[in-house]
C-alpha cells in the first residue's frame, strides 16, 4: 500500500510541479480539484435548470422535446444540454482524480476518515444523477441504461416486483417511469449537496471556488466543446427492437457492459468489494496519531486566534470555566485535531521572548513546545558558521534543504510552516542569532496542512494576527514553497537568499510589507507568451477525451443477423394449501380479533418454466415466491440473442407444486427479423402471450 502510494504521490507532484511552470501555482488545477468540483456542480445545476424548462416528461415526449432543445434551439438549450453533459463527465474525472490524491498524498487517514467516506458517498450520488439523466431523454442509450440498471437492481433480493418488466415491450411501457426518473434526478443533486456541504464542514475556510481565471477557463473550453462536438441522443427508444450497438458515456457507464460477462450478481459482488476496500482505507495501515494540541488556561487569554487560523474546526470558544477575567477559553477536540501545530503559531502568548523559565504559551502541541523550540533556535544558531548564516525552518512535507556550504545554513523541522510563531523570526533576527530567516514549505498551492502558507504569508506581510512586528527588515525573511520534486527550486531559492543577504540584502528581496511576503522562489515557469499556447494546448487536451469517451465507443448489443426472445412473467403460483375450516381448538388458541372460521396459510408454490428454441431447451428454472412468508409473486425476465429467421417457440409452465408435467404450455413456429423483440409473456387469466 505505501509503495503504491509514495508511487503515485510521485506522478502527482511532477504533474503539479510541470502544471506549475504551464499556469502559475495560482492557477494549477490540480491543487484545486475540490474547489473545481464544487464550480462543476454549479454548472451542472445552472444547464440543468434550462434543459428541463423545455423537458417533457412522457413515453413520447421526453425524446421529441430534447430533440426539439437540441436541434431547434441549438444556440441555446444545445450548447446548455452539451455543457450539461459535458460538466457532469468532467465532474466524474474531477472526483476521481481528486480521491485519487488525497490518498496519495495520505490525506484521508486518521481524523481525515470523514471527508474520506463522506466523498465516496459522494461518488455514489454523482453516479445516481448521470445514470437518470441518461435514462430520462428515452433513446436507444436510455433504453440500454433502462434495461441494464433494471436487470442489476433485480438481482437484489428486495424488490418484489421485477423492475425489468416495465421495460418489456412499447405497449407495456408506462410514463410513470420517466415522472420517477425526473423526481429522482432532481431529488439526488439536492442531496448531493447537503452531502458536499457535510464533506467540507471538518475544514475551515473550505476551498469551494476555484481561482477565477481558472472558471473562466473551463467554461469557455467546455463551450468550445460543446459547439464542436453538440451533446446528440442516438435515437428515439423502441422496445419492440434492439438496437444492434449504442454509444456508451463511458464516465458513467463504463461498469455497464460487465454485466454481460459477470452477471448482475457478480457485478453487485465487484461493486461492493471496490467499495468495501476503499472504504476500508483511511484505517489501513492504521495511523498512529500524534497527541493533540493542549490547552494551557493559565495563558489562554480567550482572544480566538488559534480558532480562527485552525484549518480543522478542531477548536471552539467556550465561556471560561476557571474564573479568570476573561469571557471565553479555547478548548481543542481531539477527535478533530490533526496535530499540525498551526494554532500554536496564532497564540499571542507563544512569544520566545517572554522572561518566565518556564515558556508555556495558551495553546502548543505536547511534542513540539514551544520552550523546546526556543532550546532548538539557540543551539541551532550556534551552529551557524556561514557568513551570513541563515535558519531555515523547513516543513516536513515539503522539499529536502540542503544548504551550499557547512555552516551556511542550520534546518529546523516543523509539522507546520504555519506553526511558527512570527517573534521567532523577530528573536532571530533582532538578537542577531541568524542573519536571515527562511520558511521552507510545501507546495504553493496546496499546503500538507491546507492553511499553513496563506496565514505564514500573511503574518510576516503584517495582515494577520500575530504579525511580524515592523521592526523585523523583511529582506532578512524569506519563504520558499516546493513540493520534494521541486528540489531544485528549493536549492535555488536557499542559495540565492544567501547570496543577497551577503550583498546585503536588498538588490535580490522583494519590497517589504504592501501585502507581499519579503522572498518568494526564484520566478520558474514559461515566458508568459509561451505559457498561453501551453495552456490553451493543454485545455484543449483535456476536452478531447471528455467529447470523445461521453459517446464513444460503441458496445454491440447483438449479431447484424440477430434477434432477442424476451420469456418474462410476475405470477404468484397457486396456495401451497387449500383454505380450511379452523376447529374450535384452533381458533380459541387464536386472539380474539384474529378469529376467523377459515384459515388460508399464505405460501405459495414456485413457478417452474422452460422454455425450448428449435427444440433446444434454452432455460429451464424454478423461481421463487417473493415476500417473506413466500407469499408474493414469482417474477423472470430473460433474454436470448437468437439468429433472425424461423424459430420454433415451445413454452411452458408449472405452478401448483407437481413433480411432473405441467399446467400450462405454448408454441408457435414464428419468423424473426433481426433485431426484434419477440415477448413470451405469461398472465392469468389467459396463460402464455406470445408476440
Ligand atoms: C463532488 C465531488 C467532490 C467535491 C465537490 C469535493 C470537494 C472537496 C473540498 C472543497 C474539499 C476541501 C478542500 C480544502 O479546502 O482543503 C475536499 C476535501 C477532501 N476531499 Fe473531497 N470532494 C469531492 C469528492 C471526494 C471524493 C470522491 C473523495 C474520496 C473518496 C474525497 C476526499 C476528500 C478528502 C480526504 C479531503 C480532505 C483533504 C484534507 O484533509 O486536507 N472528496 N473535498
Ligand atoms: S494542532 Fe492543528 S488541528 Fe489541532 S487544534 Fe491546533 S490548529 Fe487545529
Ligand atoms: S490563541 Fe492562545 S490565547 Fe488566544 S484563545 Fe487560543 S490559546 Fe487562548
Amino acid at each position: 500500500m505505501n509503495v503504491l502510494k509514495r508511487l503515485l504521490r510521485a506522478i502527482f507532484e511532477r504533474l503539479e510541479s510541470g502544471l506549475d511552470a504551464a499556469c502559475g501555482p495560482r492557477f494549477n488545477p490540480l491543487v484545486q480539484l475540490g474547489a473545481i468540483g464544487w464550480f462543476l456542480f454549479w454548472l451542472i445545476a445552472a444547464s440543468g435548470i434550462y434543459v428541463y424548462i423545455f423537458f417533457d416528461t412522457g413515453v413520447e415526449q421526453a425524446y421529441t422535446s430534447v430533440e426539439a432543445l437540441t436541434h431547434d434551439q441549438w444556440w441555446a438549450g444545445g450548447i446548455m444540454r452539451s455543457l450539461h453533459r459535458y460538466a457532469s463527465d468532467g465532474l466524474v474525472v474531477v472526483a476521481f482524480v481528486h480521491m485519487l490524491r488525497e490518498f496519495a498524498m495520505d490525506r484521508m487517514r486518521g481524523v481525515r476518515w470523514f471527508a474520506w467516506v463522506t466523498g465516496l458517498l459522494l461518488i455514489g450520488f454523482i453516479y445516481v444523477c448521470g445514470i437518470t439523466g441518461y435514462w430520462m431523454v428515452w433513446d436507444q442509450l436510455a433504453q440500454y441504461v433502462a434495461l441494464t440498471t433494471s436487470r442489476w437492481l433485480d438481482a437484489l433480493p428486495i424488490f418484489s416486483e421485477s423492475i425489468s418488466r416495465n421495460f418489456v415491450n412499447n405497449a407495456g411501457l408506462s410514463g410513470r417511469f420517466f415522472t420517477l426518473m425526473a423526481y429522482i434526478h432532481i431529488a439526488a443533486p439536492l442531496l448531493m449537496l447537503a452531502l458536499m456541504w457535510v464533506h467540507i464542514q471538518r475544514y475551515s475556510h473550505a476551498r469551494v471556488n476555484p481561482a477565477r481565471n481558472l472558471a473562466i477557463a473551463i467554461v469557455m473550453a467546455l463551450g468550445a466543446l460543446s459547439l464542436v462536438k453538440p451533446a446528440l441522443s442516438q435515437g428515439a427508444a423502441n422496445l419492440d427492437a434492439l438496437a444492434a450497438s449504442v454509444g456508451l458515456d463511458w464516465f458513467y457507464l463504463a461498469f455497464y457492459p460487465l454485466i454481460d460477462t459477470l452477471g448482475a450478481g457478480g457485478l453487485w459482488a465487484l461493486a461492493l468489494g471496490v467499495l468495501a476496500v476503499l472504504a476500508i482505507l483511511p484505517w489501513v495501515p492504521p495511523l498512529r496519531r500524534p497527541s493533540p494540541a493542549v490547552v494551557s488556561l493559565d495563558n489562554c487569554n480567550g482572544c480566538s486566534r488559534c480558532f480562527d487560523d485552525c484549518p480543522y474546526s478542531a477548536i471552539t470558544m467556550q465561556p471560561r470555566s476557571d474564573g479568570l477575567p476573561f469571557a471565553q477559553e479555547a478548548v481543542v477536540d481531539p477527535d478533530l485535531c490533526v496535530s499540525c501545530g498551526i494554532c500554536a503559531g496564532a497564540c499571542p502568548t507563544a512569544t520566545p521572548f517572554r522572561r518566565a523559565t518556564a515558556l508555556v504559551p495558551g495553546i502548543e502541541l505536547p511534542q513540539h513546545g514551544i520552550a523546546a523550540l526556543r532550546e532548538k533556535v539557540q543551539a541551532a544558531c550556534q551552529g551557524l558558521a556561514g557568513k551570513p548564516g541563515v535558519l531555515v525552518f523547513r516543513c516536513e512535507h515539503g522539499a529536502a534543504v540542503r544548504p551550499p556550504a557547512a555552516g551556511a545554513a542550520a534546518v529546523i523541522d516543523v509539522p507546520c510552516t504555519g506553526m511558527l510563531p512570527p517573534s521567532f523570526l523577530d528573536l532571530v533576527i533582532t538578537r542577531k542569532l541568524a542573519d536571515g530567516v527562511m520558511l521552507a514549505g510545501c507546495h504553493e498551492g496546496s499546503c500538507y496542512q491546507r492553511l499553513g502558507i496563506d496565514w505564514t504569508e500573511q503574518r510576516v506581510a503584517a495582515l494577520r494576527d500575530p504579525y511580524l512586528r515592523d521592526r523585523v527588515p523583511r529582506e532578512r525573511i524569506a519563504v520558499s514553497w516546493a513540493n520534494p520534486v521541486q528540489q531544485a527550486a528549493r536549492t535555488a531559492a536557499l542559495d540565492g537568499f544567501i547570496a543577497a543577504l551577503a550583498e546585503g540584502g536588498r538588490a535580490a528581496a522583494a519590497p517589504a510589507g504592501a501585502g507581499k511576503p519579503a522572498w518568494r522562489l526564484p520566478g520558474r515557469g514559461l515566458p508568459a507568451g509561451l505559457r498561453q499556447g501551453v495552456q490553451l494546448l493543454l485545455l484543449a487536451g483535456a476536452m478531447w477525451p471528455l467529447g470523445y469517451l461521453s459517446a464513444t465507443p460503441a458496445v454491440r448489443l447483438r449479431g447484424e443477423h440477430e434477434a432477442v426472445v424476451t420469456l418474462t412473467f410476475s405470477h404468484a403460483g397457486r396456495h401451497q394449501q387449500e383454505c380450511r375450516k379452523l376447529s374450535p381448538e384452533e381458533l380459541a388458541r387464536l386472539p380474539p380479533n384474529m378469529r376467523r372460521s377459515t384459515g388460508c396459510p399464505r405460501a405459495r408454490w414456485p413457478v417452474y418454466v422452460e422454455l425450448d428454441l428449435n427444440g433446444h431447451t434454452v432455460f429451464a428454472g424454478t423461481e421463487q415466491p417473493a415476500g417473506l412468508w413466500d407469499d408474493g409473486p414469482s417474477s423472470l425476465f430473460e433474454r436470448f440473442r437468437v439468429p433472425a429467421g424461423a424459430q420454433q417457440v415451445a413454452v411452458r409452465l408449472r405452478d401448483s407444486g407437481r413433480e411432473s408435467g405441467f399446467d400450462f404450455t405454448a408454441a408457435a413456429d414464428v419468423d424473426l427479423r433481426p433485431g426484434q423483440n419477440f415477448v413470451i409473456d405469461f398472465r392469468q387469466p389467459g396463460g402464455f402471450m406470445l408476440k
